[in-house]
Protein backbone atom coordinates (compact mmCIF):
# COMPACT_ATOMS: atom_id res chain seq x y z
CA UNK A 1 0.00 0.00 0.00
CA UNK A 2 3.02 2.30 0.73
CA UNK A 3 4.00 1.58 -2.63
CA UNK A 4 0.42 3.05 -3.86
CA UNK A 5 0.41 6.14 -2.06
CA UNK A 6 3.88 7.08 -2.93
CA UNK A 7 3.17 6.43 -6.97
CA UNK A 8 0.15 8.92 -6.89
CA UNK A 9 0.13 12.57 -7.59
CA UNK A 10 -0.18 14.83 -4.92
CA UNK A 11 -1.45 18.58 -5.77
CA UNK A 12 1.52 20.58 -4.99
CA UNK A 13 0.30 23.22 -2.86
CA UNK A 14 -2.71 24.08 -0.70
CA UNK A 15 -3.88 26.88 -2.64
CA UNK A 16 -4.21 24.68 -6.08
CA UNK A 17 -6.10 21.91 -3.68
CA UNK A 18 -8.61 24.57 -3.20
CA UNK A 19 -8.35 25.88 -6.57
CA UNK A 20 -8.55 22.80 -8.34
CA UNK A 21 -11.42 21.62 -6.11
CA UNK A 22 -13.44 25.01 -6.78
CA UNK A 23 -12.60 24.34 -10.55
CA UNK A 24 -15.02 20.83 -10.81
CA UNK A 25 -17.68 22.54 -8.49
CA UNK A 26 -17.79 25.96 -10.30
CA UNK A 27 -19.00 25.28 -14.20
CA UNK A 28 -21.95 24.96 -16.04
CA UNK A 29 -23.81 23.73 -13.05
CA UNK A 30 -23.58 27.06 -11.82
CA UNK A 31 -24.09 29.18 -15.09
CA UNK A 32 -26.09 27.26 -17.12
CA UNK A 33 -28.08 24.66 -14.91
CA UNK A 34 -28.35 26.82 -11.68
CA UNK A 35 -30.79 29.84 -13.72
CA UNK A 36 -32.10 27.60 -15.68
CA UNK A 37 -33.62 25.45 -13.00
CA UNK A 38 -34.59 28.42 -11.19
CA UNK A 39 -36.44 29.82 -14.10
CA UNK A 40 -39.01 26.62 -14.00
CA UNK A 41 -38.67 25.87 -10.81
CA UNK A 42 -40.17 29.49 -9.72
CA UNK A 43 -37.39 31.48 -8.31
CA UNK A 44 -37.14 32.51 -4.96
CA UNK A 45 -38.12 28.95 -3.61
CA UNK A 46 -36.10 27.17 -5.54
CA UNK A 47 -32.82 29.18 -4.50
CA UNK A 48 -34.12 29.05 -0.75
CA UNK A 49 -34.46 25.20 -0.55
CA UNK A 50 -30.93 24.86 -2.69
CA UNK A 51 -29.52 26.97 -0.20
CA UNK A 52 -30.69 24.50 3.19
CA UNK A 53 -29.67 21.49 0.80
CA UNK A 54 -26.46 22.78 0.33
CA UNK A 55 -25.50 23.80 3.73
CA UNK A 56 -27.18 20.79 5.39
CA UNK A 57 -26.50 18.25 3.32
CA UNK A 58 -23.96 19.42 1.00
CA UNK A 59 -21.06 20.12 3.09
CA UNK A 60 -21.12 17.65 5.28
CA UNK A 61 -21.12 15.45 2.27
CA UNK A 62 -18.33 17.48 1.23
CA UNK A 63 -16.60 16.45 4.26
CA UNK A 64 -17.51 12.34 3.92
CA UNK A 65 -15.92 12.47 0.14
CA UNK A 66 -13.03 14.48 1.59
CA UNK A 67 -12.53 12.08 4.51
CA UNK A 68 -12.69 9.11 2.60
CA UNK A 69 -10.56 10.41 -0.67
CA UNK A 70 -7.75 11.14 1.51
CA UNK A 71 -8.25 8.80 3.69
CA UNK A 72 -7.34 5.66 1.29
CA UNK A 73 -6.00 7.82 -0.90
CA UNK A 74 -8.30 5.46 -3.68
CA UNK A 75 -10.55 5.91 -6.70
CA UNK A 76 -14.20 5.72 -5.41
CA UNK A 77 -14.38 1.95 -5.82
CA UNK A 78 -11.22 1.21 -4.26
CA UNK A 79 -12.16 3.61 -1.22
CA UNK A 80 -15.14 1.96 -0.24
CA UNK A 81 -13.18 -1.62 -0.42
CA UNK A 82 -10.17 -0.51 1.84
CA UNK A 83 -12.92 1.12 4.12
CA UNK A 84 -15.16 -2.21 4.94
CA UNK A 85 -14.31 -5.71 3.86
CA UNK A 86 -17.71 -6.19 2.61
CA UNK A 87 -18.80 -5.87 -1.03
CA UNK A 88 -21.89 -4.86 -0.84
CA UNK A 89 -20.79 -0.91 -0.74
CA UNK A 90 -18.96 -1.45 -3.99
CA UNK A 91 -22.19 -0.55 -5.76
CA UNK A 92 -22.09 2.91 -4.77
CA UNK A 93 -18.61 3.26 -6.34
CA UNK A 94 -20.23 1.57 -9.98
CA UNK A 95 -22.94 4.25 -9.39
CA UNK A 96 -20.56 6.85 -8.81
CA UNK A 97 -18.64 5.50 -12.04
CA UNK A 98 -21.39 4.83 -14.40
CA UNK A 99 -22.92 8.32 -13.51
CA UNK A 100 -19.74 10.21 -14.46
CA UNK A 101 -19.78 9.53 -17.58
CA UNK A 102 -23.56 10.04 -18.08
CA UNK A 103 -23.29 13.53 -16.91
CA UNK A 104 -20.23 14.32 -19.16
CA UNK A 105 -22.28 12.85 -22.15
CA UNK A 106 -24.49 16.00 -21.84
CA UNK A 107 -22.04 18.26 -19.98
CA UNK A 108 -19.55 18.02 -23.49
CA UNK A 109 -22.56 19.06 -25.64
CA UNK A 110 -23.77 22.49 -23.58
CA UNK A 111 -19.52 23.09 -23.49
CA UNK A 112 -19.67 22.68 -26.87
CA UNK A 113 -22.17 25.40 -27.32
CA UNK A 114 -19.71 27.60 -25.30
CA UNK A 115 -16.95 27.16 -27.58
CA UNK A 116 -19.94 27.69 -30.62
CA UNK A 117 -20.61 31.35 -28.88
CA UNK A 118 -17.29 31.96 -28.69
CA UNK A 119 -16.53 31.81 -32.13
CA UNK A 120 -19.79 33.59 -33.18
CA UNK A 121 -18.95 36.62 -31.03
CA UNK A 122 -15.97 37.00 -32.56
CA UNK A 123 -17.11 37.17 -36.23
CA UNK A 124 -20.22 39.40 -34.73
CA UNK A 125 -22.74 36.60 -35.23
CA UNK A 126 -24.52 36.99 -31.82
CA UNK A 127 -25.55 40.61 -33.09
CA UNK A 128 -28.58 40.14 -33.59
CA UNK A 129 -31.56 42.56 -33.90
CA UNK A 130 -34.46 40.91 -32.98
CA UNK A 131 -36.28 38.29 -30.42
CA UNK A 132 -36.82 36.11 -33.86
CA UNK A 133 -33.22 36.39 -35.17
CA UNK A 134 -31.46 35.38 -32.06
CA UNK A 135 -33.59 32.20 -31.42
CA UNK A 136 -32.89 31.21 -34.86
CA UNK A 137 -29.15 31.77 -34.72
CA UNK A 138 -29.44 29.73 -31.77
CA UNK A 139 -30.97 27.01 -33.00
CA UNK A 140 -28.22 26.96 -35.60
CA UNK A 141 -25.90 26.79 -32.97
CA UNK A 142 -27.15 24.40 -31.18
CA UNK A 143 -28.62 21.76 -33.61
CA UNK A 144 -27.68 19.87 -36.27
CA UNK A 145 -23.80 18.87 -37.05
CA UNK A 146 -22.28 22.03 -36.00
CA UNK A 147 -23.41 21.18 -32.11
CA UNK A 148 -22.38 17.29 -32.86
CA UNK A 149 -18.51 18.45 -34.12
CA UNK A 150 -18.16 20.73 -31.18
CA UNK A 151 -19.40 18.40 -28.79
CA UNK A 152 -16.29 16.38 -29.95
CA UNK A 153 -13.68 18.98 -30.35
CA UNK A 154 -14.32 20.02 -26.45
CA UNK A 155 -14.56 16.44 -25.61
CA UNK A 156 -10.60 16.01 -27.03
CA UNK A 157 -9.43 19.12 -25.36
CA UNK A 158 -10.59 17.52 -22.01
CA UNK A 159 -9.26 14.02 -22.74
CA UNK A 160 -5.62 15.72 -23.78
CA UNK A 161 -5.75 17.56 -20.41
CA UNK A 162 -6.13 14.20 -18.78
CA UNK A 163 -2.93 12.96 -20.68
CA UNK A 164 -0.82 15.67 -19.26
CA UNK A 165 -1.52 14.24 -16.00
CA UNK A 166 -3.43 15.46 -12.62
CA UNK A 167 -0.63 18.28 -10.79
CA UNK A 168 0.46 19.68 -13.88
CA UNK A 169 -1.99 20.50 -16.25
CA UNK A 170 -5.18 21.02 -13.95
CA UNK A 171 -4.01 22.51 -11.09
CA UNK A 172 -2.00 25.33 -13.49
CA UNK A 173 -5.16 26.38 -15.04
CA UNK A 174 -7.19 26.36 -12.27
CA UNK A 175 -5.04 29.20 -10.32
CA UNK A 176 -4.91 31.38 -12.73
CA UNK A 177 -8.61 31.17 -14.53
CA UNK A 178 -11.01 30.69 -11.99
CA UNK A 179 -9.91 33.98 -10.09
CA UNK A 180 -10.48 35.56 -13.69
CA UNK A 181 -13.61 34.34 -14.28
CA UNK A 182 -15.17 35.51 -10.74
CA UNK A 183 -14.11 39.18 -11.82
CA UNK A 184 -15.62 39.24 -14.89
CA UNK A 185 -19.06 37.29 -13.35
CA UNK A 186 -18.84 40.48 -10.61
CA UNK A 187 -18.34 42.61 -13.54
CA UNK A 188 -21.57 41.67 -15.38
CA UNK A 189 -23.55 41.96 -12.14
CA UNK A 190 -22.45 45.36 -11.61
CA UNK A 191 -23.87 46.12 -15.01
CA UNK A 192 -27.71 44.12 -14.22
CA UNK A 193 -27.94 47.25 -11.95
CA UNK A 194 -28.19 49.25 -15.24
CA UNK A 195 -31.03 47.19 -16.37
CA UNK A 196 -34.75 48.52 -16.52
CA UNK A 197 -35.77 44.99 -15.59
CA UNK A 198 -33.23 44.83 -12.27
CA UNK A 199 -35.63 45.14 -9.87
CA UNK A 200 -38.53 42.68 -11.29
CA UNK A 201 -35.09 40.16 -11.84
CA UNK A 202 -33.75 40.08 -8.18
CA UNK A 203 -37.19 40.14 -6.99
CA UNK A 204 -38.04 36.75 -8.87
CA UNK A 205 -35.19 35.64 -7.45
CA UNK A 206 -34.96 36.51 -4.02
CA UNK A 207 -38.49 36.82 -2.94
CA UNK A 208 -39.68 33.50 -2.69
CA UNK A 209 -42.87 32.25 -3.29
CA UNK A 210 -44.07 29.25 -1.37
CA UNK A 211 -46.87 28.18 -3.03
CA UNK A 212 -44.80 27.30 -6.00
CA UNK A 213 -43.42 25.06 -3.86
CA UNK A 214 -44.04 21.18 -5.08
CA UNK A 215 -42.45 18.02 -5.12
CA UNK A 216 -40.64 18.20 -8.14
CA UNK A 217 -39.61 21.59 -6.73
CA UNK A 218 -37.53 20.17 -4.02
CA UNK A 219 -36.02 17.28 -5.73
CA UNK A 220 -34.81 19.42 -8.74
CA UNK A 221 -32.99 22.01 -5.93
CA UNK A 222 -31.38 19.02 -4.06
CA UNK A 223 -30.41 17.13 -7.50
CA UNK A 224 -28.86 20.79 -8.33
CA UNK A 225 -27.14 20.75 -4.71
CA UNK A 226 -25.63 17.45 -5.66
CA UNK A 227 -24.92 18.41 -9.37
CA UNK A 228 -23.44 22.10 -8.45
CA UNK A 229 -20.99 20.72 -5.64
CA UNK A 230 -20.00 17.83 -7.72
CA UNK A 231 -21.33 15.49 -4.87
CA UNK A 232 -22.35 11.91 -5.32
CA UNK A 233 -20.60 9.91 -7.62
CA UNK A 234 -16.91 10.00 -5.88
CA UNK A 235 -15.77 12.48 -7.81
CA UNK A 236 -14.42 15.07 -4.92
CA UNK A 237 -13.39 11.64 -3.18
CA UNK A 238 -11.06 10.97 -6.30
CA UNK A 239 -10.22 15.14 -5.60
CA UNK A 240 -9.14 14.44 -2.23
CA UNK A 241 -7.00 11.38 -3.01
CA UNK A 242 -4.71 13.55 -4.37
CA UNK A 243 -4.89 16.23 -1.67
CA UNK A 244 -2.08 16.55 0.50
CA UNK A 245 -1.56 15.52 4.63
CA UNK A 246 -1.46 18.97 5.87
CA UNK A 247 -4.88 20.37 3.87
CA UNK A 248 -7.70 20.77 6.06
CA UNK A 249 -10.67 18.74 4.98
CA UNK A 250 -13.42 20.99 6.93
CA UNK A 251 -12.38 24.25 5.62
CA UNK A 252 -11.52 22.86 1.84
CA UNK A 253 -15.21 21.97 2.21
CA UNK A 254 -16.57 24.94 3.60
CA UNK A 255 -14.66 27.43 1.21
CA UNK A 256 -15.85 25.08 -1.65
CA UNK A 257 -19.78 25.34 -1.00
CA UNK A 258 -19.04 28.92 0.15
CA UNK A 259 -17.07 30.14 -3.84
CA UNK A 260 -19.92 27.88 -5.36
CA UNK A 261 -23.18 29.02 -4.54
CA UNK A 262 -21.83 32.47 -4.81
CA UNK A 263 -21.15 31.94 -8.18
CA UNK A 264 -24.85 30.83 -8.79
CA UNK A 265 -26.05 33.50 -7.11
CA UNK A 266 -24.15 35.58 -9.60
CA UNK A 267 -25.35 34.22 -12.17
CA UNK A 268 -28.82 34.46 -10.86
CA UNK A 269 -27.84 38.50 -10.26
CA UNK A 270 -26.55 38.22 -14.20
CA UNK A 271 -29.41 36.34 -16.06
CA UNK A 272 -32.65 37.29 -14.42
CA UNK A 273 -32.93 41.29 -14.44
CA UNK A 274 -31.94 40.30 -18.41
CA UNK A 275 -34.80 37.80 -18.60
CA UNK A 276 -37.25 40.62 -17.47
CA UNK A 277 -35.23 43.71 -19.19
CA UNK A 278 -35.60 42.12 -22.77
CA UNK A 279 -39.32 40.70 -22.55
CA UNK A 280 -38.16 37.45 -22.10
CA UNK A 281 -39.29 33.65 -20.18
CA UNK A 282 -37.72 32.48 -16.58
CA UNK A 283 -39.19 29.25 -18.06
CA UNK A 284 -36.84 28.54 -20.92
CA UNK A 285 -35.10 25.49 -19.88
CA UNK A 286 -31.89 24.43 -21.21
CA UNK A 287 -31.71 27.39 -23.42
CA UNK A 288 -32.34 30.12 -21.44
CA UNK A 289 -28.54 31.38 -20.87
CA UNK A 290 -28.08 30.66 -24.19
CA UNK A 291 -30.76 32.76 -25.22
CA UNK A 292 -30.07 35.75 -22.64
CA UNK A 293 -26.46 36.22 -22.39
CA UNK A 294 -26.24 37.58 -26.41
CA UNK A 295 -28.60 40.41 -25.10
CA UNK A 296 -26.36 41.57 -22.60
CA UNK A 297 -23.73 41.65 -24.59
CA UNK A 298 -25.11 43.29 -27.43
CA UNK A 299 -26.17 46.47 -25.46
CA UNK A 300 -22.57 46.98 -23.69
CA UNK A 301 -20.03 48.74 -25.33
CA UNK A 302 -17.39 46.33 -27.13
CA UNK A 303 -19.97 43.61 -26.69
CA UNK A 304 -18.58 41.70 -29.10
CA UNK A 305 -15.27 41.47 -26.78
CA UNK A 306 -17.20 40.77 -23.87
CA UNK A 307 -19.08 37.93 -24.93
CA UNK A 308 -15.80 36.44 -26.79
CA UNK A 309 -14.13 36.37 -23.08
CA UNK A 310 -16.94 35.37 -21.09
CA UNK A 311 -17.82 31.83 -23.22
CA UNK A 312 -14.22 31.95 -23.47
CA UNK A 313 -13.98 31.25 -19.87
CA UNK A 314 -17.21 29.52 -19.34
CA UNK A 315 -15.26 27.03 -21.68
CA UNK A 316 -12.05 26.58 -19.71
CA UNK A 317 -14.66 26.16 -16.57
CA UNK A 318 -16.28 23.85 -17.85
CA UNK A 319 -13.18 22.00 -19.06
CA UNK A 320 -11.91 22.04 -15.47
CA UNK A 321 -15.25 20.12 -14.18
CA UNK A 322 -14.80 17.51 -17.03
CA UNK A 323 -11.44 16.87 -16.12
CA UNK A 324 -13.00 16.18 -12.52
CA UNK A 325 -15.51 13.60 -14.14
CA UNK A 326 -13.30 12.18 -16.07
CA UNK A 327 -10.63 11.56 -13.49
CA UNK A 328 -13.51 9.38 -11.70
CA UNK A 329 -13.33 6.71 -14.52
CA UNK A 330 -9.40 7.09 -14.90
CA UNK A 331 -8.41 6.48 -11.70
CA UNK A 332 -10.94 3.48 -11.49
CA UNK A 333 -10.03 1.94 -14.58
CA UNK A 334 -5.84 2.19 -13.81
CA UNK A 335 -6.13 1.13 -9.98
CA UNK A 336 -8.69 -1.61 -9.87
CA UNK A 337 -8.48 -2.58 -13.48
CA UNK A 338 -4.73 -2.35 -13.92
CA UNK A 339 -4.56 -0.11 -16.82
CA UNK A 340 -1.97 2.20 -17.78
CA UNK A 341 -2.82 5.62 -17.71
CA UNK A 342 -3.38 5.79 -21.05
CA UNK A 343 -5.24 3.05 -21.77
CA UNK A 344 -7.56 4.02 -18.54
CA UNK A 345 -7.92 7.54 -20.46
CA UNK A 346 -8.52 6.12 -23.68
CA UNK A 347 -11.28 3.71 -22.31
CA UNK A 348 -12.99 6.58 -20.33
CA UNK A 349 -13.08 8.45 -23.53
CA UNK A 350 -13.98 6.03 -25.54
CA UNK A 351 -17.56 6.10 -23.43
CA UNK A 352 -17.52 9.61 -22.76
CA UNK A 353 -17.75 10.10 -26.59
CA UNK A 354 -20.65 7.57 -27.58
CA UNK A 355 -22.68 8.81 -24.44
CA UNK A 356 -22.29 12.50 -26.30
CA UNK A 357 -22.96 12.21 -29.23
CA UNK A 358 -25.96 10.39 -28.39
CA UNK A 359 -26.99 13.51 -26.36
CA UNK A 360 -25.72 15.86 -29.21
CA UNK A 361 -27.82 14.61 -31.54
CA UNK A 362 -30.98 14.92 -29.34
CA UNK A 363 -31.43 18.10 -30.99
CA UNK A 364 -31.58 17.01 -34.11
CA UNK A 365 -31.31 13.47 -35.87
CA UNK A 366 -32.95 11.91 -32.76
CA UNK A 367 -34.91 14.35 -31.45
CA UNK A 368 -38.09 11.98 -31.84
CA UNK A 369 -36.37 9.65 -29.98
CA UNK A 370 -37.69 9.40 -26.45
CA UNK A 371 -37.42 7.13 -23.09
CA UNK A 372 -39.82 8.28 -20.25
CA UNK A 373 -40.54 11.09 -22.79
CA UNK A 374 -37.01 12.26 -22.50
CA UNK A 375 -33.96 12.55 -25.24
CA UNK A 376 -30.68 11.36 -24.12
CA UNK A 377 -29.62 14.56 -23.34
CA UNK A 378 -32.96 15.25 -21.11
CA UNK A 379 -32.74 11.73 -19.10
CA UNK A 380 -29.27 11.34 -18.83
CA UNK A 381 -29.44 15.36 -16.98
CA UNK A 382 -32.36 13.63 -15.17
CA UNK A 383 -31.46 10.63 -14.07
CA UNK A 384 -27.61 11.46 -12.97
CA UNK A 385 -28.51 14.62 -10.99
CA UNK A 386 -31.97 14.06 -9.55
CA UNK A 387 -31.23 9.93 -8.60
CA UNK A 388 -27.94 8.53 -9.13
CA UNK A 389 -26.09 11.18 -7.36
CA UNK A 390 -28.45 11.63 -4.49
CA UNK A 391 -28.81 8.17 -3.90
CA UNK A 392 -24.58 7.92 -4.31
CA UNK A 393 -24.71 10.48 -1.72
CA UNK A 394 -26.75 8.50 0.82
CA UNK A 395 -24.56 5.67 0.65
CA UNK A 396 -21.65 7.69 1.27
CA UNK A 397 -22.78 9.84 4.12
CA UNK A 398 -24.24 6.22 5.84
CA UNK A 399 -21.02 4.58 4.94
CA UNK A 400 -19.08 7.28 6.85
CA UNK A 401 -21.44 7.74 9.37
CA UNK A 402 -22.52 4.37 10.30
CA UNK A 403 -19.39 2.02 9.32
CA UNK A 404 -15.94 4.30 9.29
CA UNK A 405 -14.89 4.76 12.62
CA UNK A 406 -15.19 7.97 13.93
CA UNK A 407 -11.15 8.09 14.93
CA UNK A 408 -10.78 7.52 11.30
CA UNK A 409 -13.45 11.05 10.63
CA UNK A 410 -11.19 12.82 13.61
CA UNK A 411 -7.91 12.10 12.52
CA UNK A 412 -8.66 12.83 8.80
CA UNK A 413 -10.37 16.26 9.81
CA UNK A 414 -7.47 17.20 12.21
CA UNK A 415 -4.36 15.92 10.49
CA UNK A 416 -4.12 13.20 13.29
CA UNK A 417 -4.62 15.99 15.98
CA UNK A 418 -2.05 18.57 14.36
CA UNK A 419 -5.18 20.90 15.09
CA UNK A 420 -8.90 21.04 16.08
CA UNK A 421 -11.75 20.58 14.39
CA UNK A 422 -15.12 21.97 16.60
CA UNK A 423 -18.07 19.92 14.63
CA UNK A 424 -16.53 16.19 14.40
CA UNK A 425 -19.85 15.24 17.06
CA UNK A 426 -22.31 17.77 14.41
CA UNK A 427 -20.75 16.26 11.49
CA UNK A 428 -21.57 12.59 12.33
CA UNK A 429 -24.76 13.09 13.70
CA UNK A 430 -26.01 14.80 10.03
CA UNK A 431 -23.86 11.87 8.15
CA UNK A 432 -25.58 9.49 10.14
CA UNK A 433 -29.26 10.35 10.28
CA UNK A 434 -29.84 14.07 8.74
CA UNK A 435 -28.51 13.75 5.39
CA UNK A 436 -30.00 10.13 4.47
CA UNK A 437 -32.85 10.83 5.82
CA UNK A 438 -33.52 13.81 4.03
CA UNK A 439 -32.77 12.38 0.79
CA UNK A 440 -35.05 9.43 1.59
CA UNK A 441 -37.96 11.43 2.65
CA UNK A 442 -36.91 13.51 -0.56
CA UNK A 443 -37.72 10.44 -2.65
CA UNK A 444 -40.79 9.33 -1.43
CA UNK A 445 -42.37 12.63 -1.48
CA UNK A 446 -41.24 12.88 -5.27
CA UNK A 447 -42.62 9.29 -5.81
CA UNK A 448 -45.91 10.49 -4.55
CA UNK A 449 -45.28 8.66 -1.29
CA UNK A 450 -45.35 11.14 1.09
N1 LIG B 1 -20.13 20.75 -10.44
C1 LIG B 1 -20.01 20.89 -11.86
C2 LIG B 1 -20.75 22.13 -12.30
O1 LIG B 1 -21.45 22.72 -11.48
O2 LIG B 1 -20.65 22.49 -13.45
C3 LIG B 1 -20.53 19.67 -12.58
C4 LIG B 1 -19.97 18.39 -12.07
C5 LIG B 1 -18.59 18.20 -12.01
C6 LIG B 1 -20.83 17.39 -11.66
C7 LIG B 1 -18.07 17.00 -11.55
C8 LIG B 1 -20.32 16.21 -11.21
C9 LIG B 1 -18.94 16.03 -11.15
F1 LIG B 1 -18.45 14.90 -10.71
Amino acid sequence: MGEAIKERAVFATKIGAVATTVGSAVGLGNIWRFPYEAGIHGGGAFLILYLIFVLLIGIPLLCAEFIMGRGTRSNVLGAYRKLSPTRHWDYFGILGIVSSILIISFYAVVAGWTAEFCIASISGQLEFTTQEARHEGFMQLTTGANSIIWTLIFLFFNFSILFLGVTKGIERASNILMPLFFLLLIAFCINSFNLPGFSAGINYLFQPDFSKVSSSVILGALGQAFFSLSLGLGCMMTYASYFSDRNRLGKTAATTALLDTMVAILAGIIIFPAVFSFGLSPEAGPTLVFEVLPHIFNQLPGGMWWSTLFFLLLFLASLTSTVSMSEISISYFCEEKGMTRKSATFTSAFFSFIGALLCAMSFGWLSDFKIFGLNFFNLFDYVSSNIALPIGGMGCSIFVGWVVKKRYIENQLTDFGAFKFKFIGILVFFLRWICPMAIFLIFLNSIGIL
